[in-house]
């Protein structure tokens, strides 16, 4: 019989928040697919994770390339027969981000089709599988902390310039809240009313 089991798919996985997020879910029963552009370091994760118990297997893309979204989900869905939930965050720590009271056009330009028409895309075409089940869910890392936020989305959630953050000093470090692994439940279209 086919594994049914969910499936994330962690869009820029890396050493870091990419391999923690895919063993959280992989201990809620996932399994993982994990996409970056260098082949060499995502075979290595995988066979970290898989020698851990894990369902997991490695997909290269180019994620500032949105046209070609459709294809990648189709080889990942060819694998693992779903996609359940989708992590974005194709961001390294070598990647800077303008500051948003310094976001200017160019920047805008050059950065939207890695942090923004490609996530519409890998979303529009997750979409009709979580519609037909009413199950599904997105998410995007928060920034680092320490680190700026991303201008290429501020303008859109904060109308206030770029302060730093606070020290870390006065948060508490506290149990891990328990992990949500269908964040969010898409209603079927109601049928209307005769
Ligand atoms: N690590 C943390 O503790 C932490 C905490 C909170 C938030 N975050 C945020 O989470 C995001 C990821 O951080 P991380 O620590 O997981 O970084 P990471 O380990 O470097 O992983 C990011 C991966 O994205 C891939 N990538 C970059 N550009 C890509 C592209 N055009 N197409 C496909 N893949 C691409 C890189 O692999 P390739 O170069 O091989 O493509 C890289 O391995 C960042 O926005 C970070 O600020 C991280």
């Amino acid at each position: 019989m086919p594994d049914t089991s969910k499936v994330i798919a962690v869009f820029g996985a890396g050493t870091g928040l990419g391999a923690s997020v895919a063993r959280r879910f992989a201990r809620e029963g996932f399994r993982v697919a994990l996409v970056a552009r260098r082949k060499d370091r995502l075979d290595a994760l995988v066979e970290q994770l898989t020698g851990e118990g894990i369902d997991a297997a490695a997909f290269t893309a180019d994620l500032s390339k949105p046209a070609e979204v459709p294809a990648l989900i189709d080889v990942i869905r060819g694998r693992f027969g779903r996609i359940d939930v989708i992590e974005y965050g194709p961001i390294s720590g070598e990647q800077s981000f303008a500051p948003a009271t310094k976001l200017d056009a160019v920047t805008l330009q050059k950065d939207s089709p890695l942090l923004l028409f490609t996530p519409v895309e890998v979303v529009r075409a997750a979409l009709p599988e979580w519609a037909e089940r009413g199950d599904g869910a997105s998410r995007r890392p928060a920034r680092r902390p320490g680190r700026p936020r991303r201008a290429l989305l501020a303008p859109v959630h904060q109308a206030r310039p770029h302060r730093a953050d606070p020290p870390r000093a006065d948060r508490r470090v506290t149990q891990p809240r328990p992990l949500a692994t269908t964040a969010r439940v898409i209603p079927r279209p109601s049928a209307p009313s005769a």
